[in-house]
């Protein structure tokens, strides 16, 4: 009998299943009721007395070793094919899973905001949905203006009229409303306008808006303000110019254009051969508009500038297309993350 349990424990300690089965069954083989062991306990019933205390000990000790084996291989099994199967083949290319990253349009709206943060300008910000006030009336737009027109933009209701803002600009007039000069703002925003009759136009798109408004503030002040901010969004080699333009909330207004970073100003198909690209609005604030906001145009002046997110992004990162900003492709989108 001591042999039998002897050869039976070394069976216990040398078996290596070659598959999950196989356990069970040496389970049952040993342990089942017509198992080795089982029968080696019942036989423990008929030997001597004297024998007994040597025997149940060398039994307990084998029954005991083969649960516990069972049970090891059991867990070993089950954790390998939690982590899927064993039979991983671990020189395989992991899968890529990409870390979210920012929209282009977030990236420049929020690098535009640093540049103008390092000038004094904090952020403001209005609502979508807007009365004729803050997007026409308080800016000097007059009665029969074209943007006025439902066919430029989307209105909401008529008389009184409400609508989605045009441009960013009511958001200066909120600001200019309900706070007192010195004013230095930066109104990044959504505008929307009815521009669907060309395919390449798009309804909706993303501006920021610049206001700054104090005692003796001239057009030095914001040719100087603006010279910087093309430094430092488009580098430090970059140049600017003004061109006289009109506006119905400045007086004198200007459009700014600033070299083209692709050629270095020497002339390419991006800036039509000219070396410059046009990108904003700008100009001295008309001394109606800070009337109309409660703002006294004897002591104070200010200059203010607009201008689209979405041309900026596309001079800055060449982007050909403006709708790639609005069909969310990740493939386009992924370009902007940062490199792992
Ligand atoms: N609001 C103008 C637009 O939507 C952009 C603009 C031009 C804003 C000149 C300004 C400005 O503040 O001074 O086209």
């Amino acid at each position: 009998m001591i042999a039998k349990i002897e050869e039976l424990l070394r069976r216990v300690e040398d078996f290596r299943p070659k598959a999950e089965a196989e356990i069970e069954e040496f389970r049952i083989k040993l342990l089942g009721k017509k198992g080795e062991i089982t029968a080696l306990m019942d036989q423990f019933r008929t030997v001597a007395p004297e024998m007994k205390r040597e025997l149940g000990q060398k039994i307990n000790t084998l029954k005991s070793a083969a649960l516990d084996r069972i049970n090891s291989l059991k867990e070993e099994i089950s954790a390998a094919s939690a982590a899927g199967g064993g039979t991983d083949d671990l020189t395989r290319p992991g899968t890529n899973d990409y870390p979210g990253s920012r929209h282009p349009i977030s990236i420049v709206r929020n690098e535009m905001v640093e540049i103008f943060a390092r000038l004094g300008y904090t952020v403001a910000d209005g609502p979508e949905i807007e009365d004729d006030w803050h997007v026409f009336s308080a800016l000097n737009f007059p009665e029969d203006h074209p943007a006025r027109d439902m066919q430029d933009t989307f209105f909401i209701e008529k008389n009184p009229d409400i609508l989605l803002r045009t441009h960013t600009s009511s958001i200066q007039v909120r600001v200019m409303e309900t706070q007192k000069p010195p004013i230095r703002v930066i109104c990044p925003g959504r505008v929307f306008r009815n521009e669907a009759i060309s395919s390449r136009s798009h309804c909706i798109f993303h501006q920021v808006e610049g206001l700054y408004i104090d005692r003796n503030v001239s057009f030095a002040d914001l040719k100087q303000s603006l010279l910087y901010f093309a430094k430092k969004m488009f580098g430090e080699d970059s140049k600017i110019r003004l061109r006289p333009s009109f506006f119905p909330f400045t007086e004198p207004s200007a459009e700014m254009d600033v070299s083209c970073n692709l050629c270095g100003g020497k002339g390419c198909n991006v800036c039509k051969g000219t070396g410059w690209l046009e990108i904003l609005g700008c100009g001295m604030v008309d001394p109606n508009v800070l009337e109309a906001c409660g703002i006294d145009s004897n002591e104070y002046t200010g200059f203010a500038f607009g201008m689209g997110i979405e041309r900026i992004a596309m001079l800055k990162f060449g982007v050909r297309d403006i709708r790639l900003f609005f069909e969310n492709d990740v493939r386009f989108l992924r370009q902007f993350a940062p490199a792992l």
